[in-house]
């Protein structure tokens, strides 16, 4: 098979930092085309220096928000402008503060819930159109194995990964036969900003470089969801099917433990 990611045109939400950083870095090697789309503009020169000088053929920063539907369409419309076309799209864009019953911060919540639930919609939005005029596309969103279960730990977190992933889902089923594609990425603890500041293990820690090779490996094997570690991957699939009593004590346990 050839490479599907060779000379590619990517929009990458989220680009300025882990996940969505290191799919750059990775596709930079396949001499793409790469438009970054996050909020810091100076992370992302600095994302454009390190792709360039690793061989991406063209780069381009789009400073901008995910909960600003036209901040969102100025960029997938400067990118068309430029290149033409956009092949693939990653949407790594995503907060990850902590939510729980203690605190209740319902502002703290709602931003969770706009970033990484409403921004997917609004990506998707925005790259919807496009796709449909060429004919097709790859849409990738980085959900979460926290997808499952509502955790008391991470309540919007959860719930805006959930919301997520049953989004994509249905938004699958809806446009394969467009010529769509939808690949709905579930990574466990990766070592980024957004998980340093995590005061509780994090079991089958994944690297960066490691998780976007992943995810690029799960892409070009025709997965529709790419789940891993594969240890934490087993370890969710059975929490998400212990009975909800039982959970619940689970739950407990680890949030006195963590509190
Ligand atoms: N790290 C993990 O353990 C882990 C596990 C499972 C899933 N994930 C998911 O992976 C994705 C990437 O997370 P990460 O670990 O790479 O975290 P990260 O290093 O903090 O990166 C998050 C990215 O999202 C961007 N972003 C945040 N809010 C945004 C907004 N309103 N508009 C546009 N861009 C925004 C940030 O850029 P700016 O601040 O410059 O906007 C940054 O580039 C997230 O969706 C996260 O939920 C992470």
């Amino acid at each position: 098979m050839g490479n599907m990611f060779h000379r590619k045109i990517v929009f990458i939400t989220g680009a300025s930092s882990g996940i969505g950083e290191a799919i750059a870095v990775e596709l930079a090697r396949h001499s793409t085309r790469l438009a970054l789309f996050a909020r810091r503009q100076e992370r992302l020169e600095q994302v454009a220096k390190t792709v360039e000088g690793i061989g991406a053929e063209g780069v381009m920063t789009l400073p901008g928000d995910v909960r600003d539907m036209e901040s969102l369409n100025g960029a997938v419309e400067s990118v068309e402008k430029a290149w033409g076309r956009i092949d693939m799209a990653f949407l790594s864009a995503g907060v990850g503060q902590p939510t729980t019953l203690r605190t209740y911060h319902v502002e703290r919540m709602r931003e969770t819930v706009e970033i990484n639930l409403l921004g997917v919609i609004n990506a998707t939005g925005a790259l919807l159109p496009l796709f449909r005029r060429q004919g097709g596309g790859l849409l990738v969103g980085v959900s979460s194995l926290a997808d499952g279960r509502g955790s008391p730990l991470n309540l919007a977190y959860c719930a805006s990964k959930s919301g997520m992933t049953n989004f994509l889902e249905g938004l699958r089923a809806g446009c394969t036969r467009e010529g769509i594609r939808v690949v709905v990425v579930k990574p466990g603890f990766v070592r980024t900003p957004m998980s340093a500041d995590n005061r509780f293990s994090m079991p089958f820690l994944v690297e960066p470089d490691a998780a976007a090779r992943a995810i690029l490996r799960g892409i070009r094997r025709g997965r529709r969801t790419i789940r891993f570690p594969w240890p934490m991957a087993c370890l969710t699939a059975v929490c998400n099917r212990l009975p909800a009593p039982l959970y619940e004590r689970l739950m407990q346990a680890l949030t006195s433990s963590w509190r």
